[in-house]
């Protein structure tokens, strides 16, 4: 966290396995509460990788894209393979699934273990959630984590809401 002339800064960093999917959603999610719903005193930086190296370079999976336009979400994204970078300038790294958990703990040196959450843990119908993988589902499963996503970026946006009173 940062402060600066009195606002608050956190960097979040998201991420699933081929960052095509469901990290990028989140990310652009997570972006349009806080437009809609934010606290003007707390500022966001966001982005979002993949602990896979497969997609790299590639803009976001089709079927994200149709589920972000037609809820009226903006999106923009290049798909990117985490690096130490920016797992450490990151406050906090919100994983997608257990999977995605297991494999950034197993990757990241020791200071970036306090910074790992899982995204459902801020899930306020299904506390601890997962953000299962959609990939060979159809666009009924990115509309169900579209609407998954929202609910845990009001969540999470909740939490700096709580924490900075
Ligand atoms: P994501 O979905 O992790 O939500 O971006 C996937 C994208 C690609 C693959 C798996 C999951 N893949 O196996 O290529």
């Amino acid at each position: 966290m940062g402060t600066k002339e009195g606002i608050e800064s956190h960097s979040l960093l998201f991420v699933c396995l081929g960052n095509i999917c469901r990290s990028p959603m989140a990310k652009a999610v997570f972006d349009y509460v806080q437009l809609q719903k934010g606290n003007p005193g707390i500022s966001f930086f966001t982005t979002s990788a993949g602990t896979g190296a497969y997609h790299i370079g590639e803009e976001a999976d089709p079927r994200t894209r149709q589920v972000c336009k037609s809820r009226g979400v903006p999106l923009l994204h290049t798909a990117k393979q985490i690096d130490l970078d920016m797992a450490l300038s990151s406050d906090m790294i919100l994983a997608m699934d257990r999977q995605n958990l297991n494999e950034l703990e197993r990757w990241g040196p020791q200071e970036i273990k306090s910074k790992l959450f899982l995204l459902g843990d801020f899930d306020p119908l299904y506390p601890h959630s997962e953000v299962p993988d959609p990939y060979y589902g159809s666009q009924k499963e990115f509309e169900q984590v579209f609407d998954q996503l929202f609910r845990c970026s009001e969540g999470l946006l909740n939490h700096f809401h709580l924490k900075a009173h």
